[in-house]
């Protein structure tokens, strides 16, 4: 997978067409739009819940090399989407979704190809299997994710800052563990 191709077309996203509050305001507005159903599982406001969103999607691209930290970190993800009440079949949605909308923002200002097509949905693919094996066996990472420093639930035990991410391409607003 070209992950410089994802990390630049990030960077641009974040740069250009109103920055990562718009790009996050509009997949929220866009999944409701034409997932309605889906709307009931959200409880945080958009404008709060995007900035998660574009965190994590921040802390995924900047540790790609970095399975180690990367596993338990969408382990603990898609153990905490149990709670959220989401289903296997919500994540194409999602992922859908997401495409759609970064192919909009970064169209305005510059240009979509169709490799960024390509490696944004094999992206989403890979990173949604990872979180829905762990959402569906929870059991099977348990160990994992306590030696990584997250309860049975996937929340962090400790408030502290997590530091276990120290790629210097990892932008600061992008940390891992920024989900608490
Ligand atoms: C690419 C896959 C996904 C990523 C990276 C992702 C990321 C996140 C993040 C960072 C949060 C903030 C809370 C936390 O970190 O625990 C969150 C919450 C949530 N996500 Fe996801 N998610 C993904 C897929 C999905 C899917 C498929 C659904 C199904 C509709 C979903 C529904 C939710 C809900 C309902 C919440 C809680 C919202 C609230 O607090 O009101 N997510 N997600």
């Amino acid at each position: 997978m070209n992950v410089e191709l994802l990390r630049s077309s990030l960077k641009r996203a974040k740069d250009e067409n109103g920055g990562l509050d718009a790009l996050g305001l509009r997949f929220y507005g866009r999944l409701f739009e034409r997932y309605p159903t889906v709307k009931s599982l959200f409880h945080t406001p958009a404008e709060e819940q995007q900035k998660k969103l574009m965190a994590s999607l921040g802390a995924i691209v900047a540790s790609v090399e970095n399975p180690q930290k990367l596993l338990p970190f969408l382990h603990a993800m898609g153990v905490r989407h149990i709670q959220y009440k989401t289903e296997d079949a919500h994540y194409p949605a999602v992922s859908e979704n997401l495409v759609a909308v970064l192919k909009e923002h970064l169209s305005n200002e510059g240009e979509w190809t169709p490799e960024l097509q390509d490696t944004w949905e094999q992206a989403l693919v890979a990173v949604s299997t990872i979180m829905m094996e762990a959402a569906n066996r929870p059991e099977l990472f348990r160990e994992e994710l306590k030696l990584a420093g997250y309860d049975e639930h996937g929340f962090r035990e400790t408030k502290a800052p997590a530091s276990n991410v120290t790629d210097p391409k990892l932008e600061p607003s992008f940390t891992i563990g920024a989900e608490n």
